[in-house]
């Protein structure tokens, strides 16, 4: 039984679809802080399985001792946490209390019954602003520019060293590159709570006629077309990585994986994909870079083939039509 904190999240709740329809229990603790309780219904209606729901915080000590006690729980993926890149820039303390110390009360209260399995939510962001792609796992955390970053690289290491004082615990943690898409049945996807600050939402957004257009900062860019280059993986293959990722805490110690596809794409290219796949125009204009962002990044991919068995599947007219038809369902 594996529980999922942040479950009824844009990945929590595709990773719960994963999990169910493998054939595992699956409990989902959430605060509901940035997704709906809807979800838990819809994540049923696709499996046919239910699973358990807890609305509750991961900072709450005595909720998880509780969640620990009444079901037999053998692993945690933790994706509760705040996001926002820019948010955290304003709020730090309210992400390092939930990102960091959210973190550090689970694991407390894992260690307290027994439990030393764990997978983390982590960003390529940790790579930092130093790094050169592709981004390999063997290279070390690097500046991050947002204190959502450094909450990321800060939990990296206090996972790193808990390890290194019990060899009980075996701690996977993953490195997600640039997550799109939405399940296939239309029924869970990303919900992003007003303007939305990334590249998919926002297109699909401009093509439902929600937003009047997108702005691409910056084109001048050193890449192919002059806009920045990222990796996006299609948000079920992600799930599957962790479904297979469980597989390796049997090892223990910490260990690292990128999910991604190992492809850079512009974001012109997007736009290009996305009209392609959907027919629908996307209107956009040329903006002035964006603060704090890479020119180009994208991820080595061969550890989590070769350690793992995985490798992303779906294309990007996959991401597309998958995103739209999500973004369809939301906005009629
Ligand atoms: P999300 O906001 O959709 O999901 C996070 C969930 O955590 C939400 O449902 C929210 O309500 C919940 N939550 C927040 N604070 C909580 C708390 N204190 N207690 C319990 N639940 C809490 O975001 P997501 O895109 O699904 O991201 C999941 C994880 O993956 C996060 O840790 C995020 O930092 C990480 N991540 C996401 C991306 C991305 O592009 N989406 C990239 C890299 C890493
Ligand atoms: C951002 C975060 C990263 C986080 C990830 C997922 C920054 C610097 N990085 O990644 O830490 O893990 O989101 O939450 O914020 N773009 C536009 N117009 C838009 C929106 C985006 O041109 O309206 C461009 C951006 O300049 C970027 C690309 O699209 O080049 C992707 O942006 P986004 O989806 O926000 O992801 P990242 O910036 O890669």
């Amino acid at each position: 039984m594996i529980l999922v904190t942040g479950g009824t999240g844009y990945i929590g709740s595709h990773i719960a679809v994963e999990l169910l329809a493998a054939g595992h229990s699956v409990v989902l603790l959430d605060n509901l802080a940035n997704s709906v309780a809807s979800v838990v219904p819809r994540i049923e209606k696709i499996t046919g399985r239910a699973a358990a729901f807890y609305q509750g915080d991961v900072r709450d000590a005595a909720l998880l001792a509780s969640i620990f006690e009444q079901h037999p729980i053998d692993a945690v993926i933790h994706c509760a946490g705040l996001k926002a890149v820019g948010e955290s820039v304003t709020q730090p303390l309210a992400y390092y209390d939930t990102n960091v110390h959210g973190s550090i009360v689970l694991c407390q209260a894992m260690a307290k019954a027994g439990i030393k399995r764990l997978i983390f939510s982590s960003s390529a962001t940790v790579y930092g602003v130093e790094a050169i792609p592709p981004y390999v796992e063997t290279m070390g955390r690097g500046s991050c520019t947002s204190p959502y970053g450094t909450s990321k690289a800060m939990v990296e290491q206090v996972l790193e060293d808990l390890c290194a004082s019990d060899p009980e615990w075996s701690v996977a943690i993953l490195r997600y590159f640039n997550p799109i898409g939405a399940h296939p049945s239309g029924l869970i996807g990303e919900s992003p709570q007003g303007v939305p600050n990334n590249l998919m939402p926002y297109i699909s957004q401009v093509a439902a006629g929600v937003l009047p257009e997108l702005r691409v900062y910056g084109n001048d860019y050193p890449t192919q077309d002059g806009t920045c280059v990222r990796d996006y993986l299609h948000v079920v293959d992600l799930a599957v990585g962790h479904r297979v990722a469980l597989k390796a805490l049997e090892t223990p110690g910490a260990s690292h994986y990128n999910l991604g596809t190992g492809q850079g794409v512009s974001v012109k290219q997007m736009i290009d994909a996305f009209t392609q796949a959907t027919q629908v125009p996307v209107a956009f204009r040329y903006a002035p870079r964006r603060d704090g962002d890479l020119a180009a990044f994208w991820a080595s991919v061969e550890k989590a083939q070769q350690e793992l068995g995985w490798q992303a599947t779906k294309t990007l007219d996959d991401m597309m039509t998958d995103t739209w038809r999500w973004q369809q369902h939301a906005s009629a």
